[in-house]
């Protein structure tokens, strides 16, 4: 049981390249952002276990005494690496869920039912120990997106930028900081239906889209290597290359066909004003990023992010290369985000 507040945050991620194709054994580079999640822990004494997830709505409470009564039996013994698709339906028995339920928020209440129950079970929330919170970020992250590839958590997890594949996570070294625009179309998607749509086109033109698997692998590993070279000293041919491997990858995501009319709007206007875009994630929607040279003017971003809120999205400037997941103390907390938890 804790006795005081816990405040601690772990940073959003993009991948610069490789969705997709990591699923598939090839690399992918991830980065965290500077933008973070944050969570407070709170010891209360009314019996009763509480969730509120402000940004998607969710606002949730169980007796702890009922919880301890459920047969929990079937998540094992906290092994982090034991989830399978029959404990996902049992929880959402447990939940009172529906079968058929995929929605963010019902998934969001689950993941944490499912680390709330293994973890208490197991009692092993003792200490800090990132291998730890990594594999149990994964089985969240399971719970989710049902067979993802480790790399959302494994960055979240050790921040920085990350080179990963199968499992192999190796950190950049002195990653330069890259400006970047993050952009949310708003438009809802299923990572899941998408990995697996990927999967059926892999199937049905191996020819064609093993190809496609490989030059994403090369664009990654050629990224790296400009990043790598851009620690010493950063040229703008550096970032031009940066580009040219943006718009080739935006080009093979399409070809994997999980574009979206929203994103090859994003790219339109921000081409429009002389910068480069692609899709992260699973595509079909979701989120897109805007590279920032450094020779690009204050208005000219500003003349894009209006542009962008005009479609509609969601943008935020931010920066790639964040600290991975962080204890805080109240005081060393922004007060925007001190405000924000206040206001729970
Ligand atoms: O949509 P996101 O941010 O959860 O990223 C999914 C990335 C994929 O490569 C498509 C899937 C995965 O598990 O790596």
């Amino acid at each position: 049981m804790l006795s005081e507040v816990l405040l601690v945050s772990a940073p959003g991620k993009v991948i610069l390249h490789g969705e997709h194709a990591v699923v598939h054994g090839k690399v992918a580079l991830a980065v965290a952002l500077n933008l973070r999640t944050f969570l407070r822990l709170q010891p209360h004494s009314n019996g009763r276990v509480g969730l509120n997830l402000p940004n998607i709505g969710v606002r949730r409470a169980w007796d702890v005494a009922s919880l301890q009564l459920l047969d929990t039996s079937f998540l094992g013994h906290g092994d982090s690496a034991a989830l399978t698709a029959k404990h996902v339906e049992k929880l959402k028995e447990v939940a009172g869920f529906p079968k058929d339920c995929v929605d963010p928020e019902h998934l969001a209440v689950l993941a944490f039912l499912y680390l709330y129950l293994s973890i208490c079970q197991s009692q092993r929330w003792t200490e800090e120990n990132l291998e730890l919170i990594n594999k149990w970020a994964f089985q969240g992250e399971r719970v989710i997106h049902g067979n993802p590839s480790g790399v959302d958590n494994a960055v979240s997890t050790w921040g920085g930028a990350l080179r990963y594949q199968q499992g192999k996570i190796s950190s950049l070294k002195r990653p330069p900081v890259l400006k970047i625009l993050l952009i949310n179309t708003k438009v809802p998607r299923s990572t899941k239906v998408l990995v697996a749509n990927v999967r059926s086109r892999l199937l049905k033109f191996p020819e064609i889209v093993a190809p496609l698997l490989t030059s994403i692998d090369a664009i990654s590993l050629e990224c790296e290597r400009v990043l790598g070279e851009m620690a010493a000293a950063p040229t703008p041919e550096h970032y031009l290359t940066l580009e040219e491997l943006i718009d080739m990858n935006q080009h093979h995501l399409n070809a994997l066909g999980v574009g979206h009319a929203s994103l090859d709007q994003l790219c339109q206007v921000t081409t429009a004003h002389g910068l480069h875009s692609k899709l992260t994630g699973a595509g079909g929607g979701g989120c897109g990023i805007t590279l920032l040279r450094p020779d690009v003017e204050r208005p000219a971003v500003e003349a894009t992010k209006r542009a962008l809120s005009g479609c509609g999205f969601d943008c935020w400037e931010t920066s790639v290369g964040a600290p991975g997941v962080s204890v805080h103390t109240a005081a060393s907390l922004d007060a925007s985000v001190q405000q924000g938890l206040d206001s729970l």
